[in-house]
């Protein structure tokens, strides 16, 4: 069995064949998958069928796995392991509720949020339920020369839910919520690996832009967030079971959908890999 990576684009996602995830990789195919992974972004791996302890050492192919956020939703026998079940959703006007319902990136007011996140598919609706990702290092590099200079060196305050957020997010205990940081992210980051810049953007999160006005910020947020989500930059990944896919937070925002028959069952695995303090593009 020998690696092979297809690229879905000239330099966005990647399928990923020949390696055997229930296995312990060699450190050549390490080093291969994580180049792979800050150069295209997202991976996704075919028919892999993961069960949490494959799960944990394919994470640790990239780093360090990291705790999940919302305790209520892990594997007892494997705490870093989390889940995006269906049993957990509400339903609001025959709509389920799900988690991560506009592109957002994660946790991104922690000081340190993670560098990837990865969906393992257990089991998946008949239709939708796919998961949406755009690129914001190519939604940056087509901004004009203009808006380039004038974001560059801008600032952004991340929150735990920010007083405009266009999605609800699950409500937290006490416990959790008194662990849960803030913090100011540059709002064109650079990869540290690639050196690419990206726009670092999550509507949910953001309040404002540093040293402009609520309405102002917002309004700038706003047009970000059209410009990088349209379709042009868009990977919609269509689950098949057995899938595991992970995607890197510095270079991409990604979206659930809640387009299925709530009465069927949707459950993946989740973990994420740990990740150092953004770097802005610009000092
Ligand atoms: C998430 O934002 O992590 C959820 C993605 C999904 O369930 O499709």
């Amino acid at each position: 069995m020998s690696l092979h990576i297809s690229p879905m684009s000239p330099s966005f996602g990647a399928k990923i064949t020949g390696v055997d995830l229930k296995k312990a990789v060699a450190d050549d195919v390490r080093h291969q998958l994580q180049k792979t992974l800050s150069e295209f972004a997202v991976l996704v791996f075919p028919k892999q069928f993961l069960e949490p302890a494959d799960i944990v050492r394919s994470g640790e192919i990239f780093g360090n796995l990291m705790p999940q956020q919302l305790k209520k939703y892990i594997l007892p026998d494997f705490p870093m392991v989390g889940y995006n079940s269906t049993k957990d959703l509400p339903l609001k006007d025959g709509k389920l509720q799900v988690r991560g319902e506009n592109y957002h990136t994660d946790h991104s007011n922690s000081v340190c949020p993670p560098r990837a996140t990865a969906l393992s598919a257990v089991k998946i609706p008949a239709t939708g339920g796919d998961t949406q990702f755009v690129d914001v290092r190519q939604a940056f590099d087509d901004l004009s020369n203009e808006l380039k200079e004038k974001v560059i060196k801008m600032r952004s305050l991340h929150v735990h839910e920010s007083s405009r957020s266009p999605r609800m997010f699950t409500k937290l205990s006490e416990e959790d919520l008194a662990q849960i940081p803030e913090v100011i992210q540059p709002l064109v980051i650079r990869h540290p690996m690639t050196g690419r810049a990206a726009l670092y953007l999550n509507t949910g999160r953001m309040e404002g832009i540093e040293g402009m006005n609520l309405d102002e910020g917002f309004a700038l947020i706003n047009s970000l967030y059209e410009h990088a989500t349209s379709p042009q930059y868009e990977y919609r990944h269509q689950w098949t079971e057995g899938d595991f896919v992970i995607w890197d937070n510095r270079s991409v925002m990604h979206q659930a959908n809640a387009d299925y028959n709530p009465e069927e069952f949707r459950y993946l695995y989740r973990i994420m890999i740990e990740g150092d303090a953004l770097q802005a593009f610009s000092q």
